[in-house]
């Protein structure tokens, strides 16, 4: 498979993965040949990259265990939300249960490097928010040599976080232009809100309930509603912050346009002991990637290939295969540089 930008689809592609839409609906099934109304619909769905097949490139597959497992998440959430609303005490904690096979998964058999996403403009707000921040820290608290038991409960934290949102008012959420201060106020109360529908759901877990409370919350003390610093935020609220934020930025959000997947990656390291917990960011920095594999990348050789296989601890120097010359385009025998070894290349930009 390779990621390419849905701008680029001529229209004789075939799907690479399986697109779902917010609620976790299948859009269309991976195996499907593209057209031009499929093409429309993934344009108008608010899909900038999805996954295409590619024969040179067909070691790069999906998991799909992981991709069914999130969306059997994603299709089971609405259901846990209005259960939390409802203050049903009895169902909450069995909808929970729901995130152990998640957990369970990723703990024993997931590979980081599969967990392969699409780059989509769904709001922060939406269920594939919620389950893409529980599994990246799922895989985050996994690196940090968390029991299943703790990935699970970290798991659960994550998925909702922002569940206080839904008290705050559409116009404010779904605002094109900036927000003023006012609405910016209303907005930053979504923690507590969020922890007050848990208790009230009868949610006792104290774990989860300062997770959801202080994911907005920063070690240099500039975070929000209580502005506490440093070790007195909870771990899985750091854990949980630094997702939630890769997640935001990777996709567009409302009033701006989104980053690229290396910018929200720089954004987080930037970020370290400023916003993040400094061991926090390494463990991140160590597990996920700048680059996507599949991705294409302009080498300051002025060489072109595609990200085939990461080398961990080294997020900006994965394997490229080069299989066309960058200046005629045309194909070519194909051929691996490891950027680990090829000392005087970085990769300069993504090619779109
Ligand atoms: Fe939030």
């Amino acid at each position: 498979m390779r990621f390419e930008l849905v701008r680029n689809l001529k229209g004789d592609e075939i799907l690479g993965k399986t697109l779902f839409d917010g609620y976790g609906k299948v859009l269309l099934p991976s195996g499907t040949k593209l057209n031009t109304p499929y093409i429309n619909r993934i344009k108008q769905s608010g899909f900038y990259y999805i996954y295409i097949e590619d024969k040179e490139l067909d070691d790069i597959k999906e998991d799909k265990k992981i991709d069914q497992l999130k969306q059997s998440t994603i299709e089971r959430l609405p259901n846990v939300f209005t259960n939390i609303m409802q203050g049903n005490k009895d169902t909450v904690e069995e909808s929970f249960k729901i995130v152990e096979d998640l957990a369970g998964y990723i703990a024993t058999e997931g590979d980081v490097n599969t967990n392969l996403y699409e780059i989509s403009k769904y709001d922060n707000y939406t269920y594939i928010h919620c389950v893409d921040t529980a599994i990246m820290s799922i895989f985050l608290g996994r690196s940090l040599d968390l029991k299943i038991e703790d990935l699970t409960e970290l798991g659960i934290s994550a998925m909702l976080h922002d569940i206080g949102k839904i008290k705050i008012s559409n116009e404010i959420i779904n605002k094109k232009e900036p927000l003023t201060k006012q609405e910016f106020e209303e907005i930053k109360k979504h923690p507590v809100y969020g922890y007050r529908m848990l208790k009230e759901a009868g949610v006792d877990n104290k774990n989860i309930l300062s997770a959801v409370v202080e994911h907005h919350e920063r070690v240099n003390g500039k975070g929000y509603p209580l502005g506490i610093s440093g070790d007195k935020v909870s771990d899985y609220a750091k854990i949980i912050s630094v997702c939630d934020v890769f997640t935001a930025l990777s996709a567009n959000r409302s009033y701006r346009e989104r980053y690229n997947p290396n910018e929200a990656y720089e954004y987080i390291i930037s970020n370290g002991d400023i916003m993040f917990d400094t061991k926090i960011v390494e463990k991140f920095k160590e597990n996920f990637f700048i680059y996507p594999l599949g991705c294409c990348v302009k080498l300051s050789n002025g060489i072109e290939g595609y990200v085939v296989k990461q080398n961990k601890y080294f997020p900006d120097r994965p394997v490229i295969r080069v299989n066309y010359d960058h200046i005629t385009k045309e194909k070519i025998n194909s051929y691996e540089i490891d950027l680990l070894t090829t000392f005087n290349t970085i990769i300069e930009s993504l090619v779109y």
